[in-house]
């Protein structure tokens, strides 16, 4: 990891960018996936982030840290007029996800292949309808925490690219991440918890397909939490 990332990190980047060797094949779909749905950030952001997709988008949601891509897709496909930028700098789940839209594609998809603080930073203001942050990395051990990735710097990036009224949602399955957050966003005061009752951070967003960091969070006996905050 260069001192670049890791100096921006403070703010966010610590994961892996590369796994095990990708297939060649798979090394085809990624390189030709990014030059067709990746975002080029050495150029500015157009004024209408929705002149950015191929297809007739009315608004813009953001995924960061997509893995698998399993629920990107699936939101994607659901709402073929909401365009969506994902975010993946791990190498491997960028060049499953392109594989996935080679196959499929998909008019309202953009991505981008780095840490999300700069897409962030990149982004125009009040320009996303919602952003996703599901299954963040969560740095259990205390001298960590600062490395996850909500703190205030990057609740402040959410709060100046979301709409009024824009949606923060954020799924985990650790507890002292899903306090953090908490504690973090009332704390802020741009971003308000959606909680209307006791039962409603254990349910599942409508429509929502899992994704695989949940499934083993489940086969390992972990809770998850479903948090939704709104850009007041
Ligand atoms: C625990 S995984 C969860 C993946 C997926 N959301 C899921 O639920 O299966 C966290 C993901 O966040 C990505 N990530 C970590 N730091 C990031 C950053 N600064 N910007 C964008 N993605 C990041 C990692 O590469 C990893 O794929």
């Amino acid at each position: 990891m260069n001192e670049g990332r890791r100096s921006r990190s403070t703010e966010a980047f610590f994961g892996r960018r590369r796994g095990k060797s990708i297939r060649p094949q798979q090394a085809v779909a990624l390189g030709e996936g990014l030059a067709g749905y990746g975002l080029d950030l050495g150029k500015a952001a157009p004024a209408d982030l929705r002149s950015m997709f191929a297809a007739d988008v009315s608004d813009v949601r953001l995924e960061i840290g997509f893995g698998g891509g399993e629920h990107l897709r699936h939101e994607a496909a659901r709402f073929p007029s909401t365009g969506f930028i994902g975010v993946e700098p791990f190498v491997n789940s960028m060049a499953k996800m392109m594989s996935a839209v080679a196959e499929n594609p998909l008019a309202n998809l953009r991505v981008y292949d780095d840490d999300a603080t700069r897409l962030l930073d990149w982004l125009p203001d009040a320009s996303l309808a919602g952003i996703d942050l599901l299954y963040p990395d969560p740095w259990p051990k205390r001298k960590h925490w600062k490395r996850r990735f909500v703190s205030s710097v990057n609740l402040d990036r959410f709060a100046r690219v979301l709409k009024p009224g824009g949606q923060f949602r954020f799924a985990s399955d650790i507890d002292t991440y899903v306090n953090w957050t908490l504690l973090h966003c009332a704390a802020h005061g741009a971003l308000e918890w959606q909680a209307g009752d006791a039962a409603d951070w254990r349910k599942p967003y409508e429509g929502w397909p899992g994704t695989r960091y949940e499934a083993k969070a489940l086969r390992e006996n972990r809770i998850p939490a479903y948090l939704t905050f709104r850009r007041v």
